[in-house]
């Protein structure tokens, strides 16, 4: 951080909070929203005679609450600017002159409590997402008695108490007598891997962090017994495994099994009652304290911010990258990286990892000065555009600019669209193509498989994050599968527009099936949102119109379910299996019925405007 501050090309806006984000790579609008510190931080020393002074003392947030700070403090030991900072809210107030000892004492005359909060913007043209985590609160597990018992604490507690900086100046004690703890228990994944109370996911750090405390008990009091519960240690990272055997070797006693509940007994002792795997039988263990080692959760705010720079997030609630494997640093929305835990639960090594990967291809696309994006974009044909508005409001990537007041076409914005081509399937005038898989690709390609034994097909469009590669996945895997299914590429579901599925059906397919990516996995942010909307209502009016819905299922199919798409492949064979070719026939009339219909009803209201004209003129 002292680096950071000191760099002369870095700016930075400490106590600060982003509010708004507009625009896309190499065009970014950022409005930071500055909050008054009523200290001058340029001339600010820390000397902390403001603080000697002040009256008001409050819980200490960076201790955990485990000391207490005053109404004007800084934040935590390094924080950078070292400047300090008055808590508006704590302070009595210096209209009408409550206190303002804080004014009188400081010599340099920092503090001036007329500061107001202040919005800088800012023209960036990439932005690093790197927001951190929060950690799990354990009082919702009332069995473990954490708030109810002094010494049940959490791994965030046991860090200030032990760190030589902390409150105790690193002295480990008992927070009910203050005496050093005899015994002392760990209790692995504390809201990690659980449906229940907590996250389903695993934290990452939690069993290392143990492991890496009871080494530090060991080798600092090694009279300390201590104890670590577990459902099993995840020591996976370089030399992990060594720290792991380390811990054992110094005496730490490692036993498979959570306790079920915590009690404090008559002599302040905490009682653990735990199943022992081996012998099947309760047991009562009892420690002087007791550690949750708590999981990682994604910061309060991260939806918010998540909103502001139009990205998805997985399951868990963090960040999405735009491909796991291939660019795990990326968002899907260009110009946007990610570094730490706002993309997933991760250690300092892997954080400091990822944050150097987002920093070299932040930089190597502001070094180039340009971008080449693919040839996969959407184009409008200002010609056909009614000006509707409905492609910029689809759009995930708010690629495409349009103000209707001004009564010009929409602009594609080319370095912000990704080509997913939502945009193209929902423009009810056919005014936007693709630049690749076109209207006429996918056309030809129903046209083409549909041609011979159109009964004997299964038309398939899967995306080409997931369902294409899970049908590649089912291949690699040597999964049978029925030789029905005829497979059409997208980039996205939400390419398949309903012209392409009413084509299938008038050309004779039985069954139509569209595949795309689970929700929140979309590799466009939330596209396939759109997909699922549009399928629906489309199998809502052919319901209408007298043809089997069932002939139009939906289904997500991710990367990984080459097994799924399997099923899924054998239950549309069983599907197509039950259309009759005198359906097929009977879909075909209905729609091309339908057709001519349309057709009539455009020219007849194409004729009033036509004897209109001639009646003006
Ligand atoms: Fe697969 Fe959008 S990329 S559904």
């Amino acid at each position: 951080m002292t680096d950071v501050g000191r760099h002369p090309k870095v700016e930075l806006l400490a106590y600060s909070e982003v509010t708004k984000v507009t625009g896309y790579v190499g065009n970014f609008k950022v409005t930071v929203h500055r909050k008054a510190r009523f200290v001058d931080e340029k001339e600010c020393t820390a000397c902390g005679d403001c603080v000697e002074v002040c009256p008001v003392t409050r819980p200490n947030e960076f201790e955990m609450g485990l000391a207490t700070r005053k109404a004007i403090y800084s934040p935590f030991p390094q924080a950078i600017p070292p400047a300090y900072v008055l808590n508006a809210e704590d302070c009595l107030g210096h209209m009408p002159l409550a206190c303002e000892k804080c004014s009188q004492a400081c010599e340099k005359e920092c503090i001036n409590y007329d500061q107001e909060d202040e919005d800088v913007e800012l023209e960036v043209g990439v932005i690093i997402v790197a927001t951190g985590m929060k950690v799990f609160d354990p009082t919702v597990l009332t069995e473990y008695g954490y708030t109810k018992y002094p010494n049940v604490i959490t791994s965030m507690e046991f860090e200030r108490l032990i760190n030589a900086g902390g409150p105790t100046g690193g002295e480990l004690v008992r927070l009910d007598n203050r005496e050093l703890p005899k015994k002392v228990a760990f209790l692995q994944c504390i809201g990690s891997r659980s449906e229940k109370k907590g996250q389903p996911y695993c934290s990452n750090v939690c069993c290392m962090n143990s492991v890496k405390d009871t080494i530090l008990i060991k080798e600092h009091w090694p009279e300390i017994d201590v104890g670590v519960y577990y459902i099993d240690i995840r020591a996976f990272g370089k030399g992990f495994e060594d720290l792991y055997k380390r811990s054992k070797s110094h005496g730490v006693r490692y036993m498979r099994g959570l306790p079920g509940e915590i009690r404090m007994n008559e002599d302040g002792m905490l009682d653990l009652y735990v199943e022992n795997v081996e012998t099947g039988k309760t047991e009562k263990h009892s420690y002087d304290m007791v550690v949750l080692s708590v999981g990682l959760e994604p910061p309060d705010k991260l939806d918010e911010m998540r909103q502001m720079l139009n990205l998805s997030k997985t399951a868990d609630g963090f960040l999405l990258e735009a491909h796991p494997k291939l660019e795990p640093v990326d968002a899907p929305t260009r110009g946007i990286y990610f570094a730490g835990c706002s993309e997933a639960p991760k250690d300092i090594k892997d954080s400091v990892t990822q944050a150097s990967g987002a920093v070299a291809r932040a930089g190597s696309l502001m070094c180039k000065g340009e971008i080449t994006v693919e040839a996969i974009t959407s184009r409008i044909i200002d010609e056909k555009c009614k000006m509707c508005g409905i492609c910029a409001k689809v759009c995930p990537y708010n690629a495409i600019q349009f103000d209707k007041a001004s009564k010009q076409p929409p602009k594609v914005i080319e370095a912000a669209c990704a080509g997913c081509g939502c945009c193209g399937a929902e423009c009810p005038f056919d005014a936007i193509v693709m630049r690749h898989f076109t209207d006429e690709q996918i056309i030809s390609q129903i046209d083409a498989m549909l041609e011979e034994n159109p009964m004997d097909k299964v038309v398939v469009f899967a995306c080409n994050w997931c369902s294409y590669a899970g049908a590649d996945f089912a291949g690699v895997s040597r999964l049978q599968q029925p030789a029905s299914p005829r497979l059409i590429r997208t980039m996205c579901s939400a390419r398949v527009s309903t012209k392409f599925i009413l084509h299938a059906f008038k050309k004779g397919a039985p069954v139509v099936l569209v595949s795309g990516c689970h929700f929140g996995d979309c590799h466009y942010i939330d596209a396939n949102h759109w997909t699922k909307k549009r399928v629906d209502k489309l199998r809502d009016q052919l319901v209408k119109l007298g043809i089997r819905g069932e002939r139009l299922p939906l289904y997500w199919i991710s990367a990984a379910e080459g097994q799924r798409f399997q099923k899924v492949m054998e239950e549309m064979e069983e599907l197509r299996k039950t259309v009759t070719v005198e359906e097929v026939e009977e879909t075909k009339r209905i729609l091309a019925d339908q057709e001519a219909k349309k057709k009539a009803k455009k020219k007849k209201a194409k004729k009033p405007d036509k004897e209109a004209k001639a009646a003006t003129d």
